[in-house]
């Protein structure tokens, strides 16, 4: 049953947040109606226990027993029978794609959503048409539609859906495409645990985190429409990095397959590239596998160095998962206690009822509470972990400049190319700017057969598109 605002109100007052009563007695309609939409937002039934978290949060440390998890290698596996038995899922339509986009491009300085962000070397395709031309090629291959959930946020859900239209879902039919919303959090004072506003008639809200994905596929019905549709597992990805395989059929083999795996929840990684590298690392503890994050890893720990010259805490989250279908079901019944809340201190502008105004900090003055779709391995029985190569699948787009920017994964995607047009025994200068559609090839060998040149030279750009060869 919808509570009503004078309901909510009372919540708020019950939990200390006169400041939200107090704003709303100068609203008119519409403005009492916008504070109620918002205050539905906040889980007030678990208001001591998040207050807590947000004024007295335990000391932040990586589990104390850890150890490095085991990972299959692509050596160590019969890739072609994976691969097999992963093309026969296809074959079958059991495998829908999900990626996780519910972010703004604000880190890389975009005004959108982060889907579309120009992204590739020469063309600027963008994140989405990317995942779109991936997603294309496979439903060519395997001669079955791929629908693909799209898990966006208040922040960018209308623009992401105008996107999509207005570019026809680059080529996919759009009735396979599906966008799934997540929820929202308030943000907290930092120092009081009071809920910020971001006008009077407006909590100061923001995404969920990626593990909001489980309430927000189940909430949305995505989760019976898989069921319904035969779908039995999910690809995950994330929408910032171009040369993610959204639908590998040798992972998908060994996630379904592999004597490592159970099935509910297999993830690639890669070698982290140095002991400052701004990833995830997996772990196993006694308690199952689980991923810290490189900010709570200590320096010295994020430094050590094994007997073998190589760093200890290594398998990098590549953040690329399968998750089968009734494992996030299950995720999602075991309701709000299934995933911890993680805590970002973060700057945020809020509306102080007192002045009146907007308040715009220049330091963190608030805490976000995000959840974390890796903290669900733990409700895995064996996780199956998969090492790739990092030139192969992981260029991410995440900063302005520097690492993980648009410059260095164009790089990366080049090089890539490059590789794949001198494996095809094209002569390829070092300095030559090649960019090779997905529709043309996601893997090197795709390359075979196709009408190519003897040399490409730095002279001119060469872009491989589909029937452009
Ligand atoms: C993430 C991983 C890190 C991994 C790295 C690989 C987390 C917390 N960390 O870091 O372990 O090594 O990717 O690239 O995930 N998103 C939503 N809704 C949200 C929050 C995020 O859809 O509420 C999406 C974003 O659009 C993005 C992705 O999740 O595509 C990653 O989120 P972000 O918080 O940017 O994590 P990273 O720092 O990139």
């Amino acid at each position: 049953m919808t509570e009503t605002l004078g309901d909510l109100l009372d919540r708020a007052a019950a939990c200390g947040q006169r400041h939200i009563v107090e704003a709303a007695e100068g609203l008119d309609d519409q403005g009492r109606s916008r504070l109620a939409e918002s205050l539905a937002r906040v889980p007030w039934d678990d208001w001591d226990q998040l207050h807590a978290l947000v004024v007295d949060p335990p000391a932040a440390a990586p589990p104390s027993a850890m150890r490095p998890p085991v990972a299959c290698t692509m050596a160590q596996i019969d890739g072609d029978a994976l691969k097999a038995r992963g093309e026969e899922a296809l074959h079958r339509g059991a495998v829908a794609v999900f990626t996780v986009a519910g972010g703004q491009g604000t880190r890389l300085g975009w005004n959108g959503p982060k889907g579309t962000f120009p992204a590739t070397a020469i063309t600027g395709k963008s994140l989405f048409q990317v995942q779109a031309e991936r997603i294309k090629a496979a439903v060519s291959h395997y001669g079955q539609p791929v629908r693909w959930y799209i898990m966006t946020s208040d922040e960018n859900h209308e623009d992401t859906r105008r996107f999509l239209l207005d570019n026809r879902c680059f080529g996919i039919d759009r009735t396979h495409v599906q966008l799934v919303q997540q929820g929202m959090m308030p943000a907290f004072d930092a120092t009081s645990g009071d809920l910020l506003m971001a006008a009077p008639d407006r909590l100061a809200l923001s995404p969920d985190g990626h593990g909001g994905a489980f309430a927000a596929l189940d909430r949305s019905g995505a989760i019976e429409h898989m069921r319904h549709r035969g779908i039995e597992h999910i690809s995950w990805v994330q929408i910032d990095n171009p040369l993610v395989r959204v639908l590998d059929p040798t992972f998908i083999g060994l996630h379904l397959c592999d004597v490592t795996s159970s099935g509910d929840f297999s993830s690639k990684i890669v070698g982290r590239a140095h002991a400052a590298e701004r990833v995830g690392v997996f772990v196993q503890t006694d308690v199952g596998m689980q991923v810290v994050e490189y900010s709570d890893f200590d320096e010295s720990q994020a430094a050590a160095v094994g007997d073998d010259g190589e760093l200890v805490w290594r398998a990098a989250n590549i953040a690329v998962h399968l998750l089968s279908v009734e494992f996030m079901a299950d995720a999602a019944a075991a309701g709000t206690g299934a995933l911890p809340w993680h805590r970002a201190h973060k700057a945020v502008g809020y509306y102080c009822p007192a002045q009146g105004d907007m308040v715009m900090p220049d330091a963190p003055n608030a805490i976000k509470l995000e959840r974390f779709v890796f903290d669900a391995l733990s409700r895995a029985q064996t996780p199956a972990l998969l090492e790739v190569q990092r030139a192969e699948e992981f260029a991410p787009i995440k900063n302005a400049s520097g690492d993980d920017s648009a410059h260095s994964s164009s790089a990366l995607q080049m090089a890539l190319h490059r590789d794949w047009l001198r494996q095809a025994s094209v002569q390829v200068d070092d300095a030559a700017q090649v960019e090779i559609s997905p529709l043309v090839a996601q893997w090197a060998e795709d390359l075979a057969g196709t009408p190519l040149p003897d040399q490409v030279s730095a002279d001119a750009p060469f872009v491989l598109e589909h029937g452009s060869a």
